[in-house]
């Protein structure tokens, strides 16, 4: 069968061949969930970038189509979005047909003697085909040029209906700027947003700014997601967000503290989809799984780089702090085989730990269960295969985090100098406690407290996880709701 290769996602999006790094163009159109990604057909290493392509109609099951963009005179295609120009203000549209609107960054590399100048401007494709082929606008010359600042990528479109115009969000090195435009075309500065600017910081990137309910209220705020390279939670690049309001032209945040999306090492980039029905209402994104602090140098051969499952994203308020959610989508479902159910175990004393499964696990699962009560000093799960090397989940009640730890899951993370550190999330005891594990030959996605809480690793056992181990240090802990199910994969 398909990709059978060592550590090869079984229900993650990967490319059949070399490297990939972020989602593009992610949108939705006549029942085809589309995505684009930052692709290099000729290496597994990053180089001149294209536009891969992939489509789906249940976000779950994936079919590779052929790359949507390559580099031109202008430069390499650079990250970007799609949007559906449903009122034909482009004027791009034929015979009744949509016009389908690509922003990217063009991005021009050259060297003068020894150094290198960059020249990002943001050019545009089109298609007229529902989004199988695109051509590109006025020849892949800029519709928008930079203003003179190195850093000036990835364009974030979306359509602002109280103002009857397309937003352009832009990172900016330190900082998003807002542009707008009544056609698609022509683009009009608005702002810029700095952020507090709280501690080190890096690059900024893949900007998004998504409109949300806050719980299931009718009161709705801006979530701006900037991906920043270096300076992450655990060092490389992380995403973060801010909560915050936005007029059409000026986005101001409420918070003064850095959150992030993320607390593992591996979700990058991750932007939402567009043109999702109004009366669907979900706001869905993927993410790189990924980092570039090690990016380049994982050990896989013939391919490089999977993205996240979908995820779901929701906001919440409370103790007058927003919360953003991620929740993996409700249709990876579909690729659940038969639950295994484990019995409740109370371990501790004098029983600290049991083992559930004797390698009879296929490497690609879901697991779920609650910690009903604890009084352990560390209680967890160790996750196996028949070598020994082992990914743990971990919460620690004198520090009071739920921690990570892939520095004994196969030796890629755990050689000298390939962070092989753990990742944490500050957690103040609170039982019941729910963990719901998605784990894949090479990643753990972990959702904590249905979502509140979300920490994406990567891994590289030697074989895949076969055996799930459940331990209670110093202490016991009650293990309940346990509930295991082997997933298909997705090619
Ligand atoms: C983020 C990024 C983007 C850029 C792309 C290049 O990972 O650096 O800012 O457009 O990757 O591949």
């Amino acid at each position: 069968p398909a990709y059978q290769e060592q550590y090869r996602p079984q229900f993650h999006f990967s490319p059949i061949a070399n490297w990939m790094n972020d989602p593009n163009g992610l949108f939705f159109h006549k029942g085809n969930y589309h995505l684009f990604y930052q692709y290099n057909p000729d290496s597994t290493i990053w180089g001149p970038m294209h536009w891969g392509h992939a489509t789906s109609g249940d976000l779950v099951h994936w079919e590779h189509q052929a790359p949507a963009l390559s580099p031109d005179a202008a430069g390499m295609i650079f990250s970007g979005s799609v949007v559906v120009d449903h009122q034909n203000t482009s004027g791009l549209g034929q015979n009744d047909q949509v016009p389908i609107l690509a922003y990217y960054t063009a991005h021009r590399m050259d060297w003068e003697q020894d150094h290198r100048l960059d020249f990002q401007n943001q050019a545009m494709a089109f298609s007229l085909d529902d989004g199988l082929s695109w051509e590109k606008y006025n020849h892949g010359h800029p519709v928008l040029f930079n203003p003179g600042i190195k850093d000036f990528r990835d364009p974030k479109v979306f359509w602002h209906s109280p103002t009857q115009r397309w937003i352009m969000l832009l990172a900016a090195g330190d900082h998003i700027a807002i542009w707008n435009s009544g056609n698609g075309i022509d683009w009009d500065y608005c702002s810029d947003f700095y952020g507090p600017k709280l501690e080190a910081d890096g690059v900024w990137e893949c900007p998004d700014l998504l409109k949300m309910p806050v719980g299931n209220t009718q009161t709705y705020k801006y979530v701006l997601l900037v991906s920043v390279n270096a300076y992450g939670p655990f060092g490389g690049s992380a995403t973060k967000y801010f909560v915050g309001d936005f007029d059409g032209r000026t986005f101001t945040s409420d918070q003064q503290n850095t959150l992030w999306v993320d607390y593992g090492k591996d979700n990058y980039a991750g932007v939402s989809w567009n043109n999702i029905p109004r009366e669907d209402g979900r706001l869905l994104t993927i993410g790189w799984m990924n980092n570039w602090e090690y990016a380049q140098n994982t050990p896989t051969e013939r391919w490089r780089s999977a993205m996240t499952v979908p995820k779901r994203l929701s906001l919440e308020k409370a103790a007058n702090q927003y919360l953003l959610k991620s929740h993996p989508i409700e249709a990876l479902k579909s690729l659940r085989e038969e639950a295994i159910a484990v019995a409740d175990v109370r371990l501790g004393h004098p029983a600290p730990q049991q083992q559930f499964f004797t390698n009879d696990l296929s490497g690609a699962f879901e697991l779920s269960l609650t910690i009903m009560e604890s009084d352990a000093q560390q209680f967890g799960l160790w996750l196996h295969n028949v070598q020994g090397d082992t990914f743990q989940v971990m919460y620690n009640a004198s520090e009071q985090k739920i921690i990570t730890d892939r520095s004994k899951a196969g030796t890629f993370f755990s050689r000298e100098g390939f962070y092989s550190k753990p990742t944490f999330v500050e957690w103040p005891k609170r039982y019941p406690l729910k963990l719901h594990l998605l784990v894949d030959w090479s990643s753990v996605e972990l959702f904590v407290q249905n979502g509140e809480k979300a920490m994406t690793n990567t891994f590289y056992p030697s074989t895949a996880i076969t055996s799930i181990t459940a331990f209670s240090h110093g202490g016991n802990s009650a293990f309940e709701n346990i509930e295991v199910f082997p997933l298909k994969s997705i090619w």
